[in-house]
């Protein structure tokens, strides 16, 4: 189950990206505003983050004018490794790196094509572990307020 969730800058692209799930035979749950009227982009930023901290949806995808508002509200969730990607090469790394379990969109920064195989490479890729797990721990360490060095 895929999260989603987007401000009123991004109604369009989040359909886009919806259509995406549906070619690649993923379910979706979406937490976004449906209405181009302005809102708050934290508010739908911390749906979809909270629902992948619970566990309830895998991934997510957050999306904003910028995608930088929603992934700074995102990554404020404990457990919710949010990258914002503008290309595919960079939503690869996220997941085979860094392990990030939210990708954040630009809605106004991006087309709908390299918005689309944005998130197609992220949704497919997966984390490699190894040498990458133990900095991902240092992460969620940091997050705890523990000392790294
Ligand atoms: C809304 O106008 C805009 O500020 C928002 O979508 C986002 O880009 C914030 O980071």
């Amino acid at each position: 189950m895929i999260a989603i969730g987007n401000d009123h800058s991004a109604v369009e692209m989040k359909r886009e990206i919806i259509a995406l799930l549906g070619d690649m035979g993923l379910e979706y749950t979406d937490y976004g505003a449906t209405e181009e009227t302005s809102s708050d982009y934290p508010v739908f930023a911390a749906r979809v983050a909270r629902a992948v901290a619970k566990g309830t949806c895998e991934l997510g995808i957050v999306i904003c004018g910028t995608g930088i508002g929603v992934s700074i509200a995102a990554n404020k969730v404990q457990g919710v490794r949010c990258a914002l990607c503008a290309e595919p090469f960079s939503a690869l790394m996220a997941r085979q790196h860094n392990n990030a379990n939210v990708l954040a969109l630009g809605a106004r920064t991006l087309g709908m094509g390299l918005a689309r195989m944005t998130a197609r490479t992220f949704l497919e890729a997966s984390f490699e572990g190894g040498r990458h797990a133990r900095r991902v721990e240092q992460m969620a360490r940091l997050e705890k307020g523990e000392n790294i060095e």
